[in-house]
């Protein structure tokens, strides 16, 4: 069973590759080792706005069927499975598929897993948290969120860990604004997440996002200061993507986290609690535009 004596996690057995119809059109980078270089910006028209939000839309439906069935006893390759016939029957294909080797069509992060867990025979327990991030590519353009469950009834302090990191999310979308630093964003958040102790993971972060999975664009959730000084600007797409820890902050030049050898899940290194919330948007004339809802 994939708990250990101490109820952490350790790693399950992977259900088959899925299958996605042949007519549907795949990211260029499937099956390849790493995606192509990009270098064709982060700044879209109203066309191509229209598309990134189509395909965000489809990723935001899926999110929400597989909220539907968390409970104790499912497993995260059954979420994954709703993931991927949600996304296909929608005509889109699930971006994280074949992705630099990633095996399925969401990552489900339980617990202590930070981001990237791969859905496999893990059974969910009362009072433990997931994460479900899914990203749908759609007419050439990606849109990608996630969200932070609980399951069933759980303890007062993943609650608030839950709510806290959405909120950290809200407020560093809330400062997007035309002529303003990409490095405001992280200010935001990390600002809102030390009133509780929280630590903010520094390694990953958001990213442009749109023709790509990844543009090149780099969102940082902490006060990054001068560096990550980009002027943001309407049109341009882009991630937020905070993931807060109950425990030990990072400081900066040091990680709080371990890789598994599966080389994807990241788990915290005192294997407290993380929780994470992601929306794709655009900045429009006075604000940002979220384009991952249902
Ligand atoms: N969707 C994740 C993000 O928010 C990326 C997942 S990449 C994968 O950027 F390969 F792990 F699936
Ligand atoms: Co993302
Ligand atoms: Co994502």
């Amino acid at each position: 069973m994939p708990w250990d004596s101490s109820g952490h996690l350790i790693p399950g057995v992977l259900s088959a590759r899925r299958t996605v119809p042949a007519n549907i059109p795949r990211p260029e980078y499937v099956d390849r080792p790493a995606p192509a270089r990009y270098d064709g910006g982060d700044v879209y028209d109203a066309e191509e706005i229209a598309r990134i939000r189509a395909a965000g839309r489809i990723a935001a439906q899926a999110v929400e069927a597989v909220g539907a069935a968390i409970r104790p006893g499912v497993t995260t390759d059954e979420l994954d499975a709703i993931a991927h016939d949600f996304v296909t029957s929608h005509g889109a294909y699930p971006s994280t598929l074949g992705y630099r080797g990633f095996p399925k069509s969401s990552c489900t992060s339980v617990n202590e897993v930070v981001c990237h867990g791969i859905p496999d025979d893990t059974m969910l327990r009362e009072g433990d948290l997931v994460n479900i991030d899914i990203t749908a590519y759609k007419d050439g353009m990606h849109g990608d969120l996630n969200a932070t469950f609980v399951v069933g009834e759980a303890p007062q302090d993943t609650i608030d860990l839950v709510e806290r990191t959405r909120e950290a999310m809200l407020r560093g979308i809330k400062v997007v604004a035309p002529g303003r630093r990409i490095n405001l964003i992280g200010r935001a958040i990390e600002s809102y997440a030390k009133r509780f102790g929280y630590g903010v993971v520094r390694e990953f972060t958001g990213h442009g996002v749109g023709r790509a999975f990844h543009t090149g664009l780099i969102v940082p959730h902490y006060d990054a200061a001068p560096q990550h000084d980009e002027e943001i600007v309407p049109g341009m797409v882009f991630t937020i993507e905070p993931m807060l820890t109950i425990g030990t902050p990072e400081a900066p030049g040091t990680t709080a986290w371990d890789e598994w050898t599966d080389g994807w899940t990241i788990v915290t290194r005192d294997r407290r609690r993380t929780a994470q919330f992601e929306h794709t948007l655009v900045v429009t004339e006075s604000g940002a535009d979220i384009l991952t809802l249902p």
